[in-house]
């Protein structure tokens, strides 16, 4: 029997609920509803409390919209899946708790759901071959993670950042650049119209002197990146006038340095498939310069369209389908975790290459 599974996710200030049924390795998306919290743009990023509350009154009538939207009735749910870690606590236990109420209410089973693991599979939801072995380059707005998949459930961590997540730096280099909060895409678009040659940044942590083994070898840093912006800012006679020409050197080395690494990867352990998600991936020049660096390799890049690659409860269903078909199911302890290693992380010394 192919389960239908309904899943929520409420880590940050996406209220999310989505029906999805099939396996891992073929999920079918039956309908996925998103509410951005728009009222995080007035404070220049999300406030914890007013997430949580915007989730209570958003999370009953979301779920039943992606309920409607599938075109189904309670009894054709099998499964209730929501996230329970990493995030904002407050935020994840609206979540939580509706989803134990649901669980309880319907008498199905209720699975807990890490994010990351939810990011992991977004991209299989639209490109059926998107399933493992790949590399998989996850950058949001809170993390930044090199993982080697060999399969699902067994992950590997080579690299992340020292510093600030990819989306953060896009979002502070935005912020000091003047432009509105989330700036990720502000970013990408002043740079399409910036000269590449007006500013250079150092590539953050990497230089060809790195061999693997090196704990910088996968590893990246964006803060001294972020800095080098602001001195550069700092040291301009026409800021304003040059912030085209910084957006395209901040997003040149950025995209370099995840570029290089992510490639490192994919031909150390001969993956020639790679996966970008989190909300970074929405970054078409990003998609680009790695399909371009992957083409020697023979390696194919797989993004995710924005909708699936920012946080939505159709990635955290599609992990869900593997995990209870792993035979996981959460009791009535479910708790909320602002941080929890992703389940399926392999030891070191473990080697599945
Ligand atoms: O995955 P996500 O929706 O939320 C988190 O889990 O953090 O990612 C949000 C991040 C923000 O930092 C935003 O600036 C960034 O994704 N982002 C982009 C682009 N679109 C969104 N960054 C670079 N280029 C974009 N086009
Ligand atoms: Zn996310």
């Amino acid at each position: 029997m192919s389960p239908r599974i309904l899943a929520l996710e409420s880590s940050c200030d996406e209220t999310s609920a989505s029906v999805v049924s099939g396996s891992a390795d073929a999920p079918r998306l039956e309908s996925l509803v998103i509410l951005s919290q728009d009222v995080h743009r007035i404070f220049g990023g999300v406030v914890p409390e007013i997430a949580s509350r915007e989730h209570l009154t958003a999370v009953v009538p979301v779920t039943q919209q992606a309920l409607t939207d599938a075109g189904r009735q309670w009894d054709d749910i099998d499964a209730i899946a929501v996230t329970h870690a990493p995030g904002l606590v407050g935020a994840l236990l609206v979540g939580v708790s509706y989803a134990k109420s649901l669980a309880l209410m319907l008498r199905k089973p209720l699975l807990g759901i890490h994010h990351m693991e939810g990011h992991l599979f977004a991209t299989s939801l639209e490109h059926p071959t998107a399933t493992p072995p790949f590399t998989a380059l996850l950058v949001s707005g809170g993390h930044t993670m090199l993982v080697d998949v060999a399969a699902w459930g067994a992950y590997r961590l080579l690299g992340e950042t020292r510093d600030d997540a990819a989306g953060e730096a896009f979002d502070k280099t935005a912020k000091l650049l003047g432009l509105p909060y989330p700036g990720g895409r502000h970013i990408e678009r002043l740079a399409a119209e910036g000269d590449p040659t007006r500013f250079r940044f150092p590539r953050p942590m990497l230089h060809g002197g790195q061999r693997e083994g090196d704990p910088d070898y996968y590893d990246v840093s964006f803060s001294g990146l972020k800095t080098a912006v602001l001195l550069a800012v700092r040291a301009s006679d026409d800021p304003a006038g040059d912030t085209p020409h910084l957006a395209r050197a901040f997003q040149d080395a950025l995209i370099e340095t995840l570029v290089a690494k992510t490639i490192r990867a994919a031909r150390a352990y001969g993956r020639d498939r790679i996966v970008l998600g989190g909300g970074v991936a929405c970054n078409r020049t990003l998609a680009a310069a790695m399909a371009d660096a992957a083409r020697p390799l023979g390696a194919t890049v797989f993004a995710p369209t924005p909708r699936l690659a920012t946080d939505n409860a159709a990635m955290i269903g599609a992990a869900a389908l593997f995990r209870f078909a792993q035979g996981q199911r959460d009791g009535a302890a479910l708790n909320a975790h602002s941080g929890l290693p992703m389940p399926g992380l392999l030891v070191e010394s473990s080697d599945t290459r």
